[in-house]
């Protein structure tokens, strides 16, 4: 377990992050359309190559739409709840690296506060 993971008291997991995959049958834009699957199963795959997955650890989840489709693809990680949109997997490799594994966020990628639906 990395030093820098939160204790979770109360919890399970000592950081979570959830993905919204969101796809909208109608043509309005949403997450998937913005690579966010691909995002996904990449930090889900750095996580576990880095050993980081499981309880008291790090968790990578799928989530629906979390209302903050105008700054898609997103994500959020607890307990911090920091938000975070990327674009590629460099984005995402600094997410895992710097954020899951050692508590840094990575400011460049933080969602504006502002940035909604
Ligand atoms: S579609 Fe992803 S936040 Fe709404």
């Amino acid at each position: 377990m990395p030093s820098s993971t939160p204790a979770a008291p109360h919890g399970y997991y000592g950081r979570h992050i959830f993905f919204c995959l969101n796809e909208r049958k109608n043509g309005e834009d949403c997450c998937a359309l913005h690579n966010a699957q691909q995002g996904f199963d990449r930090c889900k795959a750095k996580v576990k190559e880095a050993g980081l997955a499981g309880p008291g650890k790090v968790r990578v989840n799928k989530a629906g739409c979390l209302d903050r489709c105008a700054g898609g693809p997103v994500a959020v990680v607890y307990p911090e709840a920091v938000w975070y949109t990327f674009v590629d997997a460099e984005d995402i490799d600094e997410i895992v690296e710097s954020h899951l594994k050692n508590g840094n966020v990575v400011e460049r990628l933080v969602l504006p506060p502002d940035v909604g639906r």
